[in-house]
């Protein structure tokens, strides 16, 4: 299984509930919470009714943005976040979520009451992982789909000439020392932007 689909299978099965913003006619944010009923290679899936304001906002802005949550604490918890692009598929897989997702026949009983839902698809996104239970933080981004993953946050240049004022500051002590360059390792990384602050060379970039 490739790495995207574990994490796309964490949101489903070990989080399930995410929050998920989608854009309202006015171009403004709106949250709500959404249940992740599906994974395969081909993305996410989740349903909603039709006469929902959240169903027209995706029809009218297809763009979205989630996140999901697990953990008792901040200090115990890791997210996973995806930024993407949906499509209505109707209701071909409605009978395999509700066959996975037991609960929802306590929510819709029957096939009646069934009609109003329709199933969305998230075919591409990119998103991240982040674990704030283990120590450094561990983050990690993914991609599925025609999405590619944008390199962000900050790049130790040829400029350095390895003096170690930006270890001094590291909040998580992710510089690795060994060569100079000295390198961010970018998967405990923050992205608090210390280290660039501090560097007297200006040989920290940020992307
Ligand atoms: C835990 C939880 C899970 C939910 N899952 C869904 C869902 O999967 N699909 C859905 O349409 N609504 C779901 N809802 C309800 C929506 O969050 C709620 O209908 C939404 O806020 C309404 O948005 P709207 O009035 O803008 O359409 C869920 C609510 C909760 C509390």
């Amino acid at each position: 299984m490739e790495k995207y689909e574990e994490y796309l299978h964490m949101l489903v099965d070990e989080i399930h509930s995410t929050i998920f913003a989608t854009v309202d006619s006015s171009g403004n944010p709106v949250t709500c919470a959404i249940d992740m009923m599906l994974a395969d290679e081909n993305g996410l899936y989740f349903l909603t009714a039709k006469g929902k304001s959240f169903y027209d906002r995706l029809i009218s802005h297809p763009a979205i943005s989630l996140t999901g949550l697990k953990g008792k604490d901040t200090m115990s918890s890791k997210s996973i976040t995806i930024y993407g692009n949906v499509r209505e598929i109707g209701s071909s897989l409605l009978s395999e979520i509700f066959t996975k997702n037991q609960y929802m026949a306590e929510i819709y009983p029957d096939e009646e009451s069934r009609a109003a839902l329709t199933v969305f698809q998230i075919y591409e996104g990119e998103g991240e992982f982040f674990d704030l239970s283990v120590k450094p933080i561990f983050r990690e981004k993914f991609s599925f789909g025609n999405a590619m993953i944008k390199e962000t946050g900050y790049f130790i240049t040829d400029g350095c000439d390895g003096c170690g004022l930006c270890c001094s500051v590291c909040p998580q002590k992710c510089i690795d020392t060994s060569h100079i360059p000295f390198k961010i390792e970018q998967e405990h990384c923050l992205h608090c932007g210390r280290c660039a602050d501090i560097c007297d060379q200006q040989a920290i970039e940020r992307r």
